[in-house]
């Protein structure tokens, strides 16, 4: 039995749990994607498993994100990198939904399928229906030879290395690192990108592994504003634009391990509803850096705190204006915005995983979930 506790302790790597371990491998795994796929010095994105669809890529008509859970997240964001660079729409589906509605789909479109296990009966369902439609499917997974890659017509691998916690969070940004690549990579063969622009954006997405390994130094400040937190029973998360997505990923990390009910909102759609819950025992955590939706998140803070919210802030380093109305910060460092929710993401993971081990769940393995949803 000791000897198995040993065997353990040595597959956690000194860490406590899966997920800790995982969290803190995020600087190693968001590079081990980006690995001979970016040449910042040249401006250029390469990914070889997509390489044969270059004249396809300039003639598509719209672009379709199919995944569940933290994956169907990841999609969010890829939606706004694609939108934004590659200039081409595009819709994100629950996998779940898109099978059982008879969508839309033709062979101008390219369906992404987002899967960590790539074995989500879901999103394979879906993958097969936009398949016999005649769209071009690329797959976006992490488990090398599971089903989706083999179902898919072509795809790029995230390199994150095998996810033991059931809670995705090295999936997770591994995902939006592929997504983003994609999104320079589509950018790059329709011409919707130059080449200085380019240059710029690759130079610091290089960067990100180091401003990923500065955010987790934020851990002793999370741990203690997770000692605040922990007997609370309801949390709301907000952001707005690429906020957004991250907003809901720290909303289902928090549910998912510690139990506590959360809630991710668009910081401005707070007024619609879930403002009526605002009270002193109503933390509300925000995503408020300096980036174009700055200012309006700031007026969505002062509404929370005209009514008693308790609120915490993820914030640029260095800021003044959030730090005078918030309860709590955490900072990151700054960075292109296309790039926030790589780093805005870290310290609601070391928040969700503190607060459930404070409850004393059991973080690696939470009830009734799975790491893989192979059943409908
Ligand atoms: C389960 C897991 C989640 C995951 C989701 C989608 O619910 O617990 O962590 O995000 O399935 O899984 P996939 O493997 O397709 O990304």
């Amino acid at each position: 039995q000791e000897l198995t506790l040993k065997l353990e302790m040595l597959e956690k790597g000194g860490f406590d749990h899966f997920m800790l371990k995982e969290i803190y491998e995020q600087p190693r795994s968001i590079k081990d994607c980006m690995r001979g796929r970016i040449y910042p010095k040249e401006g250029k994105v390469q990914l070889g498993g997509i390489k044969d669809y270059t004249e396809k890529l300039k003639n598509i008509d719209r672009i379709v994100i199919i995944a569940c859970g933290t994956s169907w997240h990841a999609g969010l964001v890829g939606e706004y990198l694609i939108e934004e660079y590659a200039r081409v729409p595009v819709e994100v589906e629950y996998a779940s939904e898109f099978r059982y509605r008879n969508p839309i789909i033709s062979e101008k479109d390219l369906v992404i399928a987002i899967s960590q296990s790539g074995e989500t009966a879901d999103t394979m369902a879906a993958i097969e229906l936009a398949k016999e439609k005649g769209a071009t499917i690329f797959g976006i997974c992490n488990v090398v030879g599971s089903s989706i890659p083999r179902i898919t017509h072509a795809g790029v691998y995230t390199h994150a290395g095998p996810e033991i916690g059931v809670a995705s969070t090295k999936a997770f940004t591994a995902q939006v690192t592929v997504l983003t690549l994609m999104a320079l990579y589509i950018a790059q063969q329709r011409g919707s990108i130059h080449q200085g622009e380019m240059v710029k954006m690759l130079t610091e997405l290089d960067e990100i592994p180091s401003l990923v390994e500065q955010c987790l130094k934020s851990n002793d400040t999370v741990l203690a504003i997770s000692e605040k937190l922990k007997d609370s029973r309801n949390c709301l998360f907000l952001g707005r634009g690429s906020g957004f997505p991250v907003a809901l990923e720290g909303a289902l990390k928090l549910k998912e391990i510690s139990y506590i009910h959360a809630e991710g909102y668009p910081a401005a759609e707070m007024k619609h509803g879930p403002i009526a819950l605002i009270d002193e025992d109503m933390p509300v955590i925000f995503i408020a850096t300096k980036n174009s939706s700055y200012e309006k998140v700031i007026s969505n803070i002062q509404e929370v705190k005209a009514r008693k919210g308790k609120v915490i802030a993820i914030v640029t380093e260095g800021d003044k204006e959030v730090k005078k109305m918030a309860d709590y910060v955490i900072e990151i460092p700054d960075t292109n915005e296309a790039y926030l929710p790589l780093l805005a993401t870290i310290p609601l993971q070391l928040l969700s995983y503190h607060i459930a081990v404070l409850r004393g769940c059991n973080v690696d393995q939470p009830r009734n979930l799975a790491k893989s949803v192979t059943v409908e």
